[in-house]
Protein backbone atom coordinates (compact mmCIF):
# COMPACT_ATOMS: atom_id res chain seq x y z
CA UNK A 1 0.00 0.00 0.00
CA UNK A 2 1.60 3.30 -1.04
CA UNK A 3 0.63 5.72 1.84
CA UNK A 4 2.12 8.86 0.07
CA UNK A 5 1.01 9.33 -3.80
CA UNK A 6 3.35 11.71 -4.79
CA UNK A 7 6.37 10.24 -3.31
CA UNK A 8 8.87 7.94 -5.70
CA UNK A 9 8.88 4.56 -5.09
CA UNK A 10 12.33 4.34 -6.97
CA UNK A 11 14.59 6.02 -3.88
CA UNK A 12 13.63 3.99 -2.10
CA UNK A 13 14.60 1.04 -4.22
CA UNK A 14 17.69 2.88 -5.11
CA UNK A 15 18.52 3.45 -1.30
CA UNK A 16 19.67 -0.19 -1.25
CA UNK A 17 21.38 0.61 2.37
CA UNK A 18 19.16 1.63 4.72
CA UNK A 19 21.31 3.98 6.86
CA UNK A 20 20.67 4.22 10.39
CA UNK A 21 20.05 7.71 11.92
CA UNK A 22 23.71 9.09 12.87
CA UNK A 23 23.51 9.47 16.59
CA UNK A 24 25.58 11.92 18.22
CA UNK A 25 25.90 12.52 21.99
CA UNK A 26 26.87 15.72 22.88
CA UNK A 27 26.53 17.28 26.46
CA UNK A 28 24.91 20.47 27.12
CA UNK A 29 21.36 19.69 27.21
CA UNK A 30 20.46 20.65 30.73
CA UNK A 31 17.04 19.57 31.63
CA UNK A 32 17.98 15.51 31.90
CA UNK A 33 19.18 13.73 29.11
CA UNK A 34 22.67 14.37 27.83
CA UNK A 35 21.90 12.81 24.32
CA UNK A 36 21.18 14.91 21.05
CA UNK A 37 20.38 13.39 18.26
CA UNK A 38 21.11 14.34 14.21
CA UNK A 39 18.19 14.62 12.37
CA UNK A 40 17.01 11.50 10.06
CA UNK A 41 19.68 11.51 7.44
CA UNK A 42 18.62 8.80 5.27
CA UNK A 43 16.13 6.05 4.56
CA UNK A 44 15.33 3.97 7.72
CA UNK A 45 13.11 0.34 7.56
CA UNK A 46 10.90 1.07 10.59
CA UNK A 47 8.90 -2.21 10.61
CA UNK A 48 5.64 -3.92 9.38
CA UNK A 49 2.96 -0.80 8.86
CA UNK A 50 1.02 -3.59 10.80
CA UNK A 51 2.07 -1.71 13.52
CA UNK A 52 0.42 1.96 13.41
CA UNK A 53 -3.49 1.41 14.68
CA UNK A 54 -5.98 3.80 12.73
CA UNK A 55 -5.55 7.34 15.40
CA UNK A 56 -2.75 5.89 16.92
CA UNK A 57 0.84 6.05 16.84
CA UNK A 58 4.10 4.51 17.24
CA UNK A 59 7.39 5.83 18.70
CA UNK A 60 10.95 4.11 16.99
CA UNK A 61 13.23 5.54 19.43
CA UNK A 62 16.25 3.68 17.57
CA UNK A 63 15.51 5.76 14.71
CA UNK A 64 14.04 8.94 16.36
CA UNK A 65 10.78 8.89 13.90
CA UNK A 66 7.61 8.51 15.28
CA UNK A 67 4.78 7.35 12.80
CA UNK A 68 1.07 7.83 13.05
CA UNK A 69 -2.03 7.10 10.98
CA UNK A 70 -4.95 9.10 10.34
CA UNK A 71 -8.55 7.89 10.35
CA UNK A 72 -8.50 7.49 6.18
CA UNK A 73 -5.38 4.79 6.71
CA UNK A 74 -2.71 7.61 5.64
CA UNK A 75 0.70 7.14 7.27
CA UNK A 76 2.61 10.30 8.66
CA UNK A 77 6.12 10.43 9.91
CA UNK A 78 7.45 13.11 11.65
CA UNK A 79 11.83 13.08 13.17
CA UNK A 80 11.25 13.21 16.94
CA UNK A 81 14.63 15.21 17.54
CA UNK A 82 13.05 17.82 19.39
CA UNK A 83 13.76 21.20 18.05
CA UNK A 84 13.69 22.88 21.08
CA UNK A 85 17.57 21.93 21.93
CA UNK A 86 17.77 18.40 20.09
CA UNK A 87 16.93 16.12 22.48
CA UNK A 88 15.55 12.91 21.33
CA UNK A 89 12.16 12.50 22.29
CA UNK A 90 11.62 9.46 24.22
CA UNK A 91 8.15 9.13 25.26
CA UNK A 92 5.11 8.80 23.68
CA UNK A 93 1.61 9.01 25.38
CA UNK A 94 -1.35 7.73 23.25
CA UNK A 95 -0.34 10.75 20.44
CA UNK A 96 1.28 12.96 22.29
CA UNK A 97 5.34 13.25 22.13
CA UNK A 98 7.14 14.61 25.52
CA UNK A 99 10.97 15.65 25.50
CA UNK A 100 12.95 14.71 28.42
CA UNK A 101 14.92 17.66 28.70
CA UNK A 102 12.68 20.45 29.17
CA UNK A 103 9.02 18.59 29.03
CA UNK A 104 7.93 20.01 25.55
CA UNK A 105 5.22 18.34 23.79
CA UNK A 106 4.66 17.67 20.17
CA UNK A 107 1.15 15.76 18.35
CA UNK A 108 2.63 12.82 17.03
CA UNK A 109 -0.45 13.32 14.16
CA UNK A 110 0.60 16.37 13.21
CA UNK A 111 3.86 17.67 14.06
CA UNK A 112 2.57 20.45 15.69
CA UNK A 113 3.91 21.88 19.12
CA UNK A 114 1.32 21.22 22.14
CA UNK A 115 3.68 22.85 24.92
CA UNK A 116 6.71 25.26 24.73
CA UNK A 117 9.55 25.43 25.25
CA UNK A 118 9.65 24.61 21.93
CA UNK A 119 7.97 26.54 19.48
CA UNK A 120 9.01 24.68 16.27
CA UNK A 121 7.34 21.82 14.76
CA UNK A 122 8.79 18.48 14.01
CA UNK A 123 10.72 18.03 10.99
CA UNK A 124 7.97 15.85 8.56
CA UNK A 125 9.20 12.71 6.55
CA UNK A 126 8.10 10.96 4.08
CA UNK A 127 6.71 6.95 4.69
CA UNK A 128 6.21 4.29 2.30
CA UNK A 129 5.98 0.68 2.87
CA UNK A 130 7.41 -1.32 0.66
CA UNK A 131 6.22 -5.36 0.78
CA UNK A 132 4.45 -4.41 4.08
CA UNK A 133 7.28 -2.74 5.60
CA UNK A 134 7.80 0.95 6.76
CA UNK A 135 10.56 3.25 5.65
CA UNK A 136 11.19 6.45 6.30
CA UNK A 137 13.29 8.81 4.82
CA UNK A 138 13.92 12.84 4.84
CA UNK A 139 11.70 14.57 2.59
CA UNK A 140 13.53 16.17 -0.24
S1 LIG B 1 15.30 19.75 24.07
FE1 LIG B 1 14.33 21.19 25.40
S2 LIG B 1 12.27 20.52 25.45
FE2 LIG B 1 13.22 19.14 24.11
Amino acid sequence: MSVRPGASRRVVLRGAVLAPVAGVGVSGCKGGADDRSAPLSGPVELGPESEIAEGGAKLYRDHNVVVSRTGDGTLKAYDTVCTHAGCPINKLDGTKLICPCHGSEFDATTGKVLREPAVAPLQPLVVEVENGTMIARPQT
